[in-house]
């Protein structure tokens, strides 16, 4: 049975990784280095620190702790600027019914996502009374295709990973999904989520019965 639907954040629930793929251009810009949104693709679900070494990578740069950190700080800052602007007609298309859709039909709505930022953008968001559990990316070990934060979120829910769906947007957070026993919903492109379970190209095709649907399906 159905029990739980687990979110990914930035990119599911708000357009929130628009904003980070901005403030990282920033970044690498001001550092004269080149970046697109096919790089971007490699950072979607990745921490901020990890995603900082692919943002350098083949740059040449031989930076210290203390300089990385400061960058990541300054990345940070320009997207909390960003995320300000966030209010609740910012919860992409879809979204609001499909969680008082689930709601109505007993299903636990958990959060995964690997941004320190996430609470910040629910309250934004005034999404915060949808969601039994918000798991904490400052308490896992491993990000992003490991496991760790949808079980998390799983455990906090109390219910078993085999019966909940995960929703993401980075291919990184679908094969953290999988690897987790839970099924998946991409939403994007084939290009990067084509191991999904069910892929839609937008969150506005998500519905109650879609995904009662996929979890049902043999
Ligand atoms: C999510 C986003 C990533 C981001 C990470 C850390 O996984 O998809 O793009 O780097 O969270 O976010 P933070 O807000 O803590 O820097
Ligand atoms: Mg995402």
């Amino acid at each position: 049975k159905l029990e739980a639907v687990i979110f990914d954040l930035d990119g599911v629930i708000t357009d929130s990784a628009e904003y980070h793929y901005l403030a990282w251009k920033a970044l690498a810009e001001e550092l004269g280095l080149s970046f697109d949104r096919a790089k971007n693709e490699r950072l979607k679900g990745v921490s901020r620190m990890e995603s900082l070494e692919i943002v350098l990578e083949d740059s040449g740069l031989h930076l210290s702790e203390k300089e990385k950190l400061e960058l990541a700080t300054k990345k940070n800052e320009n997207y909390k600027r960003m995320i300000e602007r966030i209010t609740p007609a910012d919860l992409l298309p879809g979204i609001g019914s499909l969680l008082d859709g689930l709601q109505a039909r007993g299903v636990s709505i958990g959060l995964a996502s690997a941004s320190h930022n996430a609470p910040l953008i629910l309250e934004r968001l005034e999404a915060g009374h949808w969601f039994q559990a918000v798991a904490d990316p400052g308490s896992i070990a491993k990000g992003k295709p490991d496991p760790e934060i949808f079980l998390l979120a799983a455990e906090m829910l109390g219910v078993d990973p085999m019966n909940c769906i995960g929703v993401e947007d980075a291919e990184a957070g679908v094969r953290a999904i999988q690897a987790a026993g839970m099924k998946s919903v991409g939403i994007g492109s084939s290009d990067q989520l084509g191991a999904a379970d069910l892929l839609l190209s937008s969150t506005f095709e998500l519905s109650t019965d879609l995904l009662f649907g996929l979890f049902n399906r043999q």
